[in-house]
């Protein structure tokens, strides 16, 4: 395992800095943005350095709190304790607040929360007067269903403005909500409601997807039937229309309209501990089983509500768009508890940027206004694939910011996008973090920061970051891995039922107070931060995080299927593809239509997210003479790469025969 991660990181790293190496271009703030940036000194790195304990208390007193903090921070290697003793709930820091008249806040009652539109063009708002209401009563409804707090509700939602209300309406009663991806299948659905022993599941009949329905209820009615303790479904109806779309069961299954008509409109939020849990978001790791990463409540929302107003220099005015799924972490973070925190107005959509046309994206932030928009790598590489004609027909001229996140930035496409998109007027802020890290945590702040192609440049104030090599030394200028040398508010708290994982995933690299991400880096002579992907075996496909282990388990999971290896190759748009390598039990015969089946089987497993770009048949896998499979010649070989060191191989054969078959098989 260490000499894989060790030749992957080396590898990719080498590739990766020579292109790096070559990017001069600098992009100092604008003297008209910066005059008007929240941030306009740059001694706030300073002053938070000195003592980020103060720092961070600072931002926390800037929430709601229903009794004060006695102590900032615990701190007891690898566990953190932050604001001890504070009291708070986030759902009144996201909607309350915003409606109370006075006590020294704006009042926002008026103001739109959610804009959204569906795929097919239908839309609505929301003031913050709508969503108080609409939280209450939901979190009204799902105590009449018997959830208590500290419970764990399962959330499978097309991006509707009812997966946010879902979210906030848990976090009012203390409940801990598990957002799942609508695009996993019912089975990765199963395990992810069984680790939780989630007590009710909230679903739509379905949601909208480049034009086809995607029927979120009958796979939540396969993953339940092996779930013992979901006791009710929550079922959102997608159209609003009286007809029958989906099956229900009888004194499970409950319409959530028909519910809210029921409810009752105040529901008194609960009185959280800051420690207390308010999310489990499953994320992939180097073995088979997702992780649930656990979030607690003080910290992470002081440290999601300081990056929003610092990050994306949030304004009064600002229509703040994030592209991401509620699914992923970017969606808690910076579609609901940030920005809403933040009394700002959030535009969400529920459909492919393609469809109808390739210019929905550009469409959507002229008619409403978008301000701020905050995508991935892969999509910008996707539009900048589609053609310049798309963007350059809208009118884009309400931007005034762009983010990035999710996987590393391609030079060519920063500048694409800040010159397309942004118009050479827009700062850029290409954002590093983690589901694991809650907030972002290396960024450049728009009004300070000089911005380069490809770099995420620095840690933002109140957060350590360092490059250290593999003994633990410190790397002032050059590669290695990335590491967080101080704990953070948002930082994850542990895995969910498995604490023993989180300390050796993430504390064991080095010393037990360090924080190992897993991401290579370097850092060049002004200190800033260049990321290079990935040093374990996770793979990051269209800015998603799979788990090699993931695929060829559920590969192996086949009837036809003796054993597999995968490994990702780059791709041009999605950054990372999937090649899998499938040795196939005596009884069964290659063919076509086993390749397809296989990857329908991925796809049943995990979801479509996961599907292998190839597999390759192999009547033998490269072993070490131990029996490990050698995933780096495996790389090599769906890079087109000449192979690396073989002499550890049991049977070279093998890896030349391989790769003679590959390239046979691109060639053709
Ligand atoms: C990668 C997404 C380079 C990284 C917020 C990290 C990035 C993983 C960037 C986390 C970035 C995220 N530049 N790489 N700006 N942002 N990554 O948990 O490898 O879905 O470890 O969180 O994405 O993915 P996750």
């Amino acid at each position: 395992m260490e000499t894989l991660v060790k030749d992957k990181s080396q590898k990719q790293q080498s590739s990766s800095i020579d292109v790096l190496l070559q990017e001069g271009r600098k992009f100092p703030p604008s003297p008209e943005f910066k005059k008007q940036a929240n941030v306009q000194d740059v001694s706030v790195y300073a002053k938070a350095d000195q003592d980020p304990e103060t720092f961070w208390a600072e931002w926390a007193a800037r929430l709601e709190w229903m009794k004060p903090w006695k102590k900032v921070l615990d701190w007891n290697p690898p566990h953190a304790k932050w604001f001890v003793g504070g009291k708070i709930n986030a759902s009144v820091n996201c909607v309350d607040r915003h409606v109370h008249a006075g006590e020294g806040h704006v009042n926002r009652r008026n103001k739109a929360a959610i804009v959204w539109e569906g795929e097919p063009g239908d839309s609505r708002t929301l003031t913050y007067w709508d969503l108080y209401r609409e939280v209450n009563c939901f979190a009204n409804a799902l105590k009449q269903l018997d959830v208590r707090k500290g419970d764990r509700v399962a959330i499978y939602l097309p991006m509707t403005p009812e997966a946010i209300i879902a979210c906030l309406a848990c976090a009012r009663i203390g409940a801990v909500h598990s957002v799942v991806f609508g695009g996993f299948s019912a089975e990765a659905l199963r395990d992810r409601i069984h680790d939780a022993q989630a007590k009710l599941v909230i679903t739509a009949d379905y949601g909208w997807r480049r034009g086809k329905q995607i029927l979120l209820k009958n796979a939540v009615d396969d993953a339940i039937k092996d779930c013992p303790s979901v006791k009710h479904v929550v079922i959102v109806k997608r159209d609003g229309s009286s007809a029958t779309t989906c099956h229900v069961k009888e004194g499970r299954d409950h319409w959530w309209h028909r519910l809210m008509q029921d409810a009752e409109l105040v529901c008194e939020p609960a009185e959280m501990d800051a420690e207390d849990m308010l999310y489990i978001l499953y994320t992939s790791g180097t073995t088979g089983k997702p992780k649930g990463i656990v979030h607690t409540t003080g910290g992470y929302l002081t440290g999601v509500y300081a990056t929003t107003q610092w990050v994306f220099d949030l304004k009064e005015e600002d229509v703040f768009w994030c592209t991401a799924d509620i699914g992923w972490v970017t969606g808690h973070s910076y579609v609901v508890y940030g920005p809403l925190a933040s009394g700002a107005t959030v535009f969400i959509y529920e459909g492919a940027p393609d469809w109808p046309e390739k210019d929905r994206f550009w469409k959507l932030i002229e008619k409403y206004g978008v301000t701020i928009f905050y995508t991935a790598p892969t999509a910008i590489r996707a539009f900048m694939k589609w053609g310049d004609e798309w963007p350059a027909r809208a009118n884009l001229s309400t931007l005034r910011l762009l983010g990035s996140v999710g996987e590393p930035i391609n030079p060519e496409a920063w500048v694409w996008y800040q010159h397309h998109i942004g118009k050479g007027k827009c700062p850029v802020v290409d954002t590093w973090w983690q589901t694991e890290t809650g907030s972002i945590m290396i960024t450049p702040l728009p009004g300070i920061t000089t911005t380069k192609p490809g770099s995420a440049t620095k840690a933002f104030p109140g957060i350590s970051a360092e490059v250290l090599d593999e003994m633990g030394h410190r790397i002032d200028v050059g590669g290695g891995y990335v590491a967080i040398t101080k704990p953070w508010p948002a930082m994850l708290r542990t895995i969910y039922g498995d604490d023993e994982r989180y300390v050796t995933q993430y504390w064991s690299k080095w010393k037990n107070n360090v924080y190992f991400p897993g991401d290579g880096v370097k850092r060049d002579e002004e200190g800033d931060f260049w990321f290079l992907g990935r040093v374990d075996d996770v793979m990051n496909v269209a800015g998603h995080r799979i788990g090699t282990m993931e695929v060829e388990s559920a590969l192996v999971d086949h009837h036809a299927v003796a054993e597999a290896a995968v490994v990702s190759r780059r791709h041009d748009v999605k950054g990372e593809a999937i090649v899998a390598f499938v040795t196939l039990r005596e009884h069964a015969k290659k063919s076509s239509h086993l390749v397809q089946d296989l990857r329908d089987h991925v796809v049943k497993k995990i979801g479509a997210l996961a599907r292998p770009d190839e597999i390759l048949f192999s009547a033998d896998l490269p072993k070490t003479r131990s029996g490990k499979i050698m995933r780096r010649l495996l790389r090599d070989i769906a890079e087109g790469k000449a192979l690396g060191d073989m002499t550890t191989l049991a049977d070279p054969t093998v890896i030349e025969h391989l790769k003679q078959k590959y390239e046979e098989i691109e060639g053709s």
